[in-house]
């Protein structure tokens, strides 16, 4: 079963076909990030317009990269499910346009799930259950994955996402937007024990996280050091930042996983771009001897094939997608 997948949550325009759940046929992003990066964050109605200027165009090279034509298609999915609203809005009425016009069926996804989805791209052997922590730019959640269509979230933040706290911190190091990846950069070679910050625990929800507070702590270390002249030790300072975001994620998943009784853990969402949070979940499942299953780079971001990915399993489960399916800006998994 080929689906044309369409994901336009936030600031990637991206378009896909996907066979079966599991195999990409192509995956066309366009970034729009260089547009963004000069106001430091994506301005919504700039990623609205800009995904109505490029949707179209990227459809029609994905039919053609895929080496497909439009009657191959048998679904279209799409992301309608959070985001930035307008710009979700883009994606769902352009989808919706194609699947009447190809009299296909139409097949809504939630975002996160395929951020969890884009496992199985990578993972022939992998299915559910499993339990999986997805760390995006909106979001950070702990999720016991008991099937393809059947999610629980077991624990979240309670404020800001880990991948926001990345971008916040880049912002007061005057790193380029989105921060995540010159943090990853910069805290290379650096001491991560140069600086100490809060990992924080919310009391009675052990599966909780917070970040504002190490967020905070990052931007008063940055002020109170400008106002003395003191010099900062960058690469330190990325370094003992990306310590405290991995000491807050990896020992609560570890202990969720010991919990729920989980061997399997996977991990999803841009932030599992990161090469320490990468590399601390390396050591500390092999350590337990649990199966780990981290997407490669090019699929922990926003892409349009997990959309397809997951688009394969809800349609098997029946979900379906009528002429008046809306966009949500939140929705629970
Ligand atoms: O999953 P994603 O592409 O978009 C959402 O669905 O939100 O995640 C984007 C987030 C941004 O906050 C970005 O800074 C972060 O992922 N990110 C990283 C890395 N690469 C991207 N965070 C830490 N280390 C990275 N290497």
């Amino acid at each position: 079963m080929k689906i044309l997948a369409f994901e336009s949550s936030c600031d990637e325009t991206a378009v896909a076909v996907v066979e079966d759940g599991r195999k990409i046929l192509t995956d066309q992003i366009f970034s729009q990030a260089d547009l963004h990066a000069v106001y430091g964050g994506v301005v919504p109605e700039i990623a609205s317009r800009c995904h109505v200027e490029s949707i179209s165009i990227l459809a029609q090279r994905a039919i053609e990269r895929a080496g497909i034509t439009k009657e191959d298609i048998d679904a279209v999915a799409v992301t309608y499910a959070p985001g930035l609203i307008g710009a979700v809005l883009v994606g769902v009425n352009f989808a919706k346009a194609c699947a009447l016009a190809l009299g296909v069926p139409l097949i809504p996804v939630h975002h996160i799930r395929g951020h969890i989805a884009a496992n199985y791209l990578a993972y022939p052997e992998l299915e559910p259950p499993f339990l999986c922590l997805a760390i995006s730019g909106g979001n950070t959640i702990l999720v016991d994955v008991r099937g393809y269509t059947d999610m629980k979230i077991i624990g979240a933040t309670r404020d800001d996402a880990a991948g926001e706290c990345f971008d916040k911190t880049a912002r007061v190091l005057d790193l380029p937007y989105p921060g995540g990846r010159p943090i990853d950069e910069l805290a290379q070679g650096g001491d991560d024990s140069k600086y100490t910050f809060p990992i924080a625990h919310v009391e009675g929800s052990p599966y909780d996280m917070s970040f504002s507070g190490l967020k905070t702590a990052v931007i008063n270390l940055v002020h109170n050091a400008e106002q003395k002249g003191e010099e900062i030790d960058r690469p330190g300072l990325a370094a003992s930042f990306t310590k405290a975001v991995s000491d807050s994620l990896v020992p609560r998943t570890m202990m969720a996983a010991r919990e729920l009784g989980y061997d399997k853990i996977v991990v999803a969402g841009g932030v599992a771009a990161n090469s320490r949070i990468r590399a601390d979940f390396k050591a500390a499942a092999e350590k337990r001897g649990y199966k780990l299953y981290i997407p490669p780079l090019k699929l922990c971001g926003d892409n349009g094939a997990m959309i397809g990915a997951q688009a394969y399993y809800e349609y098997l489960a029946g979900v379906r997608g009528g002429s008046d399916l809306n966009a949500y800006a939140t929705m629970d998994l």
